[in-house]
């Protein structure tokens, strides 16, 4: 456990500030950590079932040998336990283990049993302590960061949630060994993202730092930590998404289009390969507008080529999409707004900017060139 690789990031949104903790070896010092926030709090771990057959000893030893009462529930991995039941079996177990508004529920796993938990922890007597411990790369990155919560409707994705801030992040480095390399990928694609959206210095040291940061160490933790501070800066900032945390939404647009279109089927096509093609689309795009030079838009896509992430729809296995298909997606996503369409466009590595007028016969000219290429 070497302190000079840990990394601390402030969220600043007064009462309800906190601290997201990064670094290796974190889970032996979740108890004191979260003894400091949370005095004399008994917890419930809402728990991955992989990630607690991984994990959980090392994370239950840290808060017996803190001497903080806990109890694990576990939840089964994968997209579908975002969904009503599973909200209600974690509600009841709190009120089951009689938990007070002064104890917390931890969530432990990747952004579905954060989102799901912090739900839970959100509403369950009018809100609960909550504590994440994020396990994926994409969860550390992004999910874990801001207060977003929730679960899916069949409906539609994330349709029913509310904002309820942690108390404490705790992002153990040294967990996301057992992450597959696919999932580690794909959580890298919304690190990207911070770049792409207006850090290009960020941008450029990812170029370099790239094969450090796949194979851990320092550099890893740096990418995360300057990952949650982007995210934090734009969620203190704009706390409820009204105004700039729409620019967080790069490539999302196209991104939910796909996985929609794919059925959210993880086999061909998991959140952050979708952000990955989307995030390269909106720069071809960007450029077939006249917006954003050629070569800053073949730079993006290098370097999402080069981590190991697709950036072309035909990439994605299966049936091929119909133009038709994912155009009707585009028109459902909440981001349109009277015929006109919401994207999230860019002028250069580093230059987004939300477009709210983009003609959607441009879009289905654009794509058809995409899926014809
Ligand atoms: N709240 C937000 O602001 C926000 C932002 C982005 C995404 N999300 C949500 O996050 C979810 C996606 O998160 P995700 O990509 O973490 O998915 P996930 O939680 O399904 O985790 C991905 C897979 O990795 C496994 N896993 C996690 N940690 C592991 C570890 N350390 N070792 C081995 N396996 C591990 C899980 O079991 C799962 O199979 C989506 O539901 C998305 O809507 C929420
Ligand atoms: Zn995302």
């Amino acid at each position: 456990m070497s302190d000079e690789t840990r990394q601390s990031v402030r969220v600043e949104l007064g009462p309800r500030s906190y601290d997201i903790l990064i670094g290796p070896g974190l889970l032996a010092s979740a108890g004191a950590e979260i003894a400091a926030r949370l005095p004399k709090a008994r917890l419930l771990i809402v728990a991955d079932e992989r990630v607690d057959d991984l994990h959980g000893e090392a994370l239950r030893a840290a808060l017996s040998k803190a001497e903080i009462p806990h109890a694990t529930m576990r939840v089964p991995s994968g997209e579908p336990t975002k969904s009503f039941p599973h909200f209600e079996a974690v509600v009841d177990r709190i009120l089951e283990e009689r938990l007070e508004r002064g104890d917390a529920v931890v969530a432990f796993g990747g952004g579905v049993v954060g989102d799901l938990t912090g739900f839970a922890a959100g509403v369950a007597r009018r809100g609960m302590g909550f504590v994440q411990v994020p396990t994926s790369l994409l969860a550390q990155v992004d999910s874990s960061v801001g207060g977003k919560t929730g679960i899916n409707s069949p409906r539609g994705k994330n349709l029913v949630g509310v904002f309820h801030q942690p108390a404490l992040v705790l992002a153990d480095t040294d967990v996301l060994e057992t992450l597959s390399p696919r999932e580690f990928a794909a959580g890298y694609a919304e690190v990207v993202k911070y770049g792409l959206i207006d850090r290009p210095d960020f941008f450029h040291w990812l170029e370099a730092k790239r094969a450090a940061i796949f194979a851990g160490g320092a550099e890893r933790a740096e990418a995360i930590a300057a990952s949650c501070r982007a995210k934090a800066e734009v969620v203190a900032g704009d706390e409820r998404e009204d105004g700039d945390r729409a620019l967080l939404n790069l490539g999302h647009t196209f991104g939910h289009a796909l996985e929609s279109a794919a059925r959210y089927d993880a086999e061909r096509l998991v959140h952050g390969e979708a952000v990955s093609i989307g995030m390269a689309l909106a720069h071809r795009f960007s450029v077939r507008q006249g917006l954003c030079p050629g070569q800053d838009a073949e730079r993006a896509v290098a370097h999402l080529r080069a981590s190991g992430l697709p950036t072309r729809i035909q990439e994605i296995p299966g049936t091929p999409f119909t133009l038709t298909e994912l155009m009707g997606k585009i028109a459902q996503d909440k981001k349109v707004v009277r015929g006109a369409l919401t994207f999230i466009l860019t002028r250069g590595i580093g230059q987004a900017f939300v477009a709210r007028d983009v003609d959607p016969a441009e879009i289905g000219r654009f794509l058809e060139a995409e899926l014809g290429a």
